[in-house]
């Protein structure tokens, strides 16, 4: 609870699990504009409804770039990099997105699925060879996006170990420490530029040959800490979100035997349950805050220019106005597509039709291999990451 006059700390204080923080939908229902405190002392918004999460997300008046320093308000002080495609608005923002956007449309992503699918099956040939109980993360979740990822940029999965670490250092969401995260950055970064020095001598068909040749051939297009951060970001965001979002899928399926037994029957069905589970899931307390750059309503209160709001995504997704009955899970359910979990506008998940192919095969692969698929852990069991920014699980283990 907060002193009288003091605004609540953000993010509130709550275990990690599917859920969102029961006090973020609280505020949905009684004050979804709410004044919060950070830890650093800083003073923010949240907003909480769909509409409001939306326009926050996607009105032009609310900056990203604005927030690019490193004393601006955050809840992942290692993602403040003014080079990075998140953190910039128009014009810089287009030029980047373009150079790398052609690599993740729906089309180029549905050409990649057979892949995908082998991949899968070899992951579960494996896991189920090994049983009869398994920890998913490290047999499916961890790897399939991670080697997906690899492929598309070309380098080995063994390769990526310092890009890791510095990309472990870039979510934290709690302690943050300057130094290590600097030492790490510089590790990952003299790694990268050794990867690039072998795609300039011997360029393959692949991204980072490509993006390398951009910044060779056009440099003022792409500088070279640009394409440094942006193959970072690529690997990072390519692997946690997704990891974490399969495995967060299969544990709240698990917990709804009846809806998991709707995917036996049917698995049909996998497409629209995916878009559910990423309606439900919570993956992180809140998306990318902007800043205001002019007086901005939301739910008809001013927010006013020069104010860091942060859109609490998970809320607006259990918004009764857009989803009835939010807090119920129906893998059937028709407007499950429109939930905010990819986020809005300029700034929307590069790599939604990647990440969402991805949890369809891997999903697909599930149901039909291992029907009778139970989590073997209790809920006061499982192993979570709360300093991460998607909050994800170290380990599931696994009976089928
Ligand atoms: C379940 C998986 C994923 C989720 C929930 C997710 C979520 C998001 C969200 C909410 C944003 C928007 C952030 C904002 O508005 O500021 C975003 C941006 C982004 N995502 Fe994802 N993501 C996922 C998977 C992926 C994958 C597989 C990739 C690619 C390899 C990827 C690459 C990106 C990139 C590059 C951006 C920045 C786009 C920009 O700023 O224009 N994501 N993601």
């Amino acid at each position: 609870m907060a002193a009288p006059g003091r605004p609540p700390l953000f993010p509130f204080d709550t275990p990690p699990s599917t859920d969102p923080a029961a006090e973020a939908i609280r505020l949905l229902h009684t004050d979804p504009v709410p004044r919060v405190r950070l830890a650093s002392g800083h003073e923010v918004r949240l907003v909480t409804r769909y509409g409001d999460v939306q326009r926050a997300l996607a009105d032009p008046r609310m900056s990203r770039a604005a927030l690019a320093t490193p004393d601006a308000p955050t809840i992942v002080p290692g993602l403040q990099s003014p080079d990075m495609m998140p953190n910039m608005d128009p014009p810089d923002h287009t030029r980047l997105r373009r150079l790398v956007a052609k690599a993740f449309t729906a089309g180029t992503v549905e050409l990649l699925r057979p892949r995908v699918e082998t991949i899968a099956a070899g992951l579960l040939d494996r896991m189920l060879a090994a049983g009869p109980t398994a920890d998913l993360v490290s047999a499916l979740a961890e790897p399939l996006p991670g080697i997906v990822i690899c492929e598309l940029l070309g380098i080995a999965r063994d390769e990526r170990g310092p890009l890791l670490a510095f990309i472990e250092a870039m979510s934290i969401t709690t302690a943050f420490d300057q130094e290590t995260f600097a030492a790490t950055g510089a590790v990952a970064a003299s790694h990268l530029l050794g990867l690039i020095e072998r795609k300039r001598h011997d360029p393959g068909d692949d991204l980072l040959s490509e993006l390398t040749q951009v910044h060779d051939e056009d440099g003022d297009r792409l500088s070279e800490a640009e394409l440094l951060i942006t193959v970072m970001l690529l690997v990072g965001a390519g692997q946690e979100t997704t990891t974490a979002q399969l495995a967060k899928s299969v544990l709240l399926l698990s917990r709804h035997p009846d809806e998991w037994s709707r995917l036996v029957a049917e698995p049909d069905l996998v497409p629209n349950a995916v878009e559910e589970l990423l309606r439900v899931v919570a993956l992180g307390h809140a998306g990318q805050p902007r800043m205001t750059r002019e007086d901005v309503a939301f739910s008809g209160r001013t927010v006013e220019a020069g104010t860091t709001v942060f859109p609490v995504v998970n809320a607006a997704n259990r918004d009764p106005a857009v989803f009835p009955d939010p807090d119920r899970f129906d893998v059937t359910r028709r407007e499950a597509a429109r939930h905010l979990s990819f986020g809005r506008g300029a700034h929307f998940c590069l790599g939604a039709p990647l990440a969402r192919m991805e949890l369809q095969v891997a999903l697909h692969a599930l149901v039909t291999r291992t029907p009778g698929l139970k989590v073997a852990e209790r809920d006061d069991e499982l192993a979570w990451q709360p300093e991460s920014l998607t909050r994800g699980l170290r380990r599931l283990l696994i009976t089928w």
